[in-house]
């Protein structure tokens, strides 16, 4: 039998549950490896990989599921077993970033259009039968005051790119994970609270448009947004005033029917990460659930603790089990900041 896209929606943001963006490109999980000079080969991103997700305690209460990209997708664990079965068996759902990335968008300089709609319906099918149950695409719009970036251009292209990205995710079965990252740590990163809110309120209004335009169902699909905040190079900003200008934003724009919004982490260290995402849901009354979907705020602290080295897989799983408890609290409004010195 199938699932119904709504029933996944829901579980993809079950309460003290969020995602593990654990779908690296090669390219980008290359630069990670780098910054611990650990060389990255289809062996390395494995023992990475396993490491994570067989993290059986916060897989099973802290994860809902996991970004995985192509390669991880058809992996297999150093015993042989496939991750897919590893990720299903923790009670968590796999599913795979779709995109080929965002490449520099003819005519537009500064800007870049993601790619990756050719053939799309076909791949998707694949990876459904491969057991991915959601999908990944993320659309990047860069502001830089200097440049008078974004242009309008370059915001409705990726808003339709993703649109159409989202309704073959829904034709395929797979809910779609529709991702517009207004970057906070682009060039040059200096950029005011004020200009993220107005950014952010503008793509998120353009990318609901196309949504219905393409007929996607809200019901069966989750937002993967950007915090509104200041240029990583201008942080200013208390906790406060960034849980409470994100949520005015997202009341603004995201319709109720959207089950979930599972925010992106985007170079925030990982405790500021959760301190913003728990301020949202301890103070607010909220129509969808509001959770994580962190790549390098759930993984740099656990990176770090394994140094590529086996013998440190139980203090890197120790790492990543803290960060994803931290964050579980946080998706429940319940994080203290005590609670990390005591860990
Ligand atoms: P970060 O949380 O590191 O921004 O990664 C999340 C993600 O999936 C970006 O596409």
């Amino acid at each position: 039998m199938t699932e119904r896209l709504e029933d996944i929606a829901v579980k993809m943001v079950a309460d003290g549950k969020g995602l593990l963006a654990a779908d690296e490109s090669t390219s980008t999980i290359k630069k990670r490896f780098d910054s611990i000079n650990l060389e990255s080969t289809e062996t390395s991103r494995r023992d990475y990989r396993e490491m994570l997700f067989r993290s059986d305690d916060a897989m099973k209460k802290c994860i809902s599921g996991v970004i995985l990209y192509e390669e991880t997708l058809y992996q297999k664990a150093a015993d042989g077993t496939p991750f897919v079965d590893i990720i299903k068996a923790a009670g968590s759902i796999p599913g795979i970033k779709v995109d080929t990335g965002a490449k520099p968008m003819a005519a537009f300089p500064g800007e870049t259009i993601t790619e990756g709609l050719d053939g799309l319906g076909e791949r998707l099918a694949k990876y459904y039968e491969a057991g991915a149950r959601f999908a990944k695409w993320r659309g990047v719009i860069a502001i830089s005051t200097e440049q008078k970036l974004p242009t309008w251009g370059s915001i409705k292209a990726n808003s339709q790119a993703l649109a159409r990205y989202a309704a073959l995710c829904q034709q395929a079965g797979i809910v779609p994970i529709v991702e517009p990252e207004v970057l906070m740590d682009g060039e040059p990163a200096t950029h005011s609270i004020d200009t993220c809110a107005e950014v952010t309120e503008w793509v998120l209004r353009t990318v609901f448009a196309d949504l219905y335009d393409a007929r996607v169902k809200l019901e069966g699909m989750i937002l993967k947004p950007n915090m509104v905040i200041d240029g990583k190079k201008a942080r200013k900003a208390s906790v406060e005033e960034v849980a409470e200008r994100t949520v005015k934003v997202l009341k603004a724009t995201v319709p109720p029917a959207v089950p979930g919004i599972a925010f992106l982490s985007g170079g925030q260290s990982s405790e500021e990460a959760t301190a913003h995402l728990s301020a949202m849901n301890s103070g607010y009354d909220l129509p969808w659930g509001l959770t994580f979907s962190y790549g390098r705020a759930l993984q740099d602290q656990a990176l770090k603790a394994w140094g590529g080295k086996s013998e440190n897989v139980a203090a890197g799983q120790r790492a990543f089990t803290h960060r994803a408890e931290m964050n579980s609290l946080a998706a429940k409004g319940s994080w203290k900041k005590d609670l990390e010195k005591a860990a």
